[in-house]
């Protein structure tokens, strides 16, 4: 497995694979890998002839008060777990070839950012939504991997590939979940272990909205309520936002049909948790 980080270098090296008629699948990290990342890269492996997994932390999507710092590292693992996912390349820039400075051009994903994370988190998504023009850009695949984890992430990537047109498929994966229901993700590690504990009520809310929709309710106001008082059961676990949107417009609506997105937001200790269930109505 290869190991790139400057930006050219990794262009080129695409760009050779391409013009050798080589399928290219990318996954875009922020690395401290668990096995939702795994099985993005496990997807991309299947699918492509090569796989190029993007490692970068980035700065310009995490807010002044936000867990930047501490936001957990360790490169020599996640070349190892890389490298047993069969990944062909990881590309790994530094912050300075990433962003010259003065760094001026930003991609703005509007409307579908305001509501759910984008409230709590201003100039989150076009930090995201920017990076990720970029290593498109570096890395010309032929696909990308997401995980529907972050859902909202992921309305933002395919909004902006269809309004910037492009030339790459999104493949949506996914939540891949503790043994407990816990959605994995890198932050957990922020977690005591009673707050762990706490933090299974974030899906156990999410599955009992699904029973009550499989049952027949249609109300949002009802389903809504239901994950809220669940929620409440448990006093580290401070909910932050609980809601149920259309999945292409990412509105909050009052009944239930169609592909709706019921998603919520926590704070659990120190760490910000989401979680979410995409339903088909
Ligand atoms: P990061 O949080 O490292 O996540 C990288 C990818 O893994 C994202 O597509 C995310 O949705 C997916 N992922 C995380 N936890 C998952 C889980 N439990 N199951 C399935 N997939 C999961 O998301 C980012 O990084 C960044 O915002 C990025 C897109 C790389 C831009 O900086």
């Amino acid at each position: 497995m290869r190991i790139v980080t400057v930006p050219w270098e990794m262009t080129r090296l695409v760009t050779e694979r391409r013009e050798a008629g080589q399928s290219v699948g990318l996954v875009p990290t922020m690395g401290f890998f668990h096995a939702g990342h795994v099985s993005l890269m496990r997807a991309a492996r299947e699918e492509n002839d090569f796989v190029v997994v993007s490692l970068f932390v980035n700065p310009i999507q995490f807010g002044p008060r936000e867990d930047f710092k501490e936001y957990p590292r360790d490169l020599q693992r996640d070349v190892e777990i890389a490298a047993q996912a069969g990944v062909d390349c990881i590309f790994h820039p530094r912050v300075e070839d990433m962003y010259p400075q003065p760094y001026l051009t930003f991609v703005e994903v509007e409307g579908i950012t305001e509501g759910l994370c984008g409230a709590s988190r201003p100039g989150h998504f076009r930090g995201v939504a920017t990076v990720v023009a970029k290593l498109f850009h570096i890395i010309p695949a032929h696909r990308a991997y997401f995980g529907l984890k972050d859902a909202q992430q992921v309305r933002v990537i395919q909004k902006m590939v269809e309004d910037l047109n492009f030339d790459i498929q999104i493949v949506t994966c996914p939540t891949v979940r503790e043994e407990d229901g816990l959605a994995m993700s890198s932050r957990n590690v922020y977690l005591k272990p009673e707050e762990r504990r706490a933090a299974t009520v974030l899906y156990r809310s999410l599955r009992r909205a699904e029973e009550m929709v499989r049952g027949g309710e249609r109300e949002a106001r009802e389903v809504l309520a239901a994950v809220r008082e669940t929620l409440e059961t448990e006093p580290l676990v401070e909910p932050e936002y609980v809601e149920a949107v259309d999945w292409e417009g990412l509105r909050p609506v009052e009944r239930l049909q169609g592909k709706v997105l019921i998603a919520l937001a926590a704070r659990v200790g120190k760490a910000r948790l989401i979680d979410n269930v995409l339903l088909e109505v």
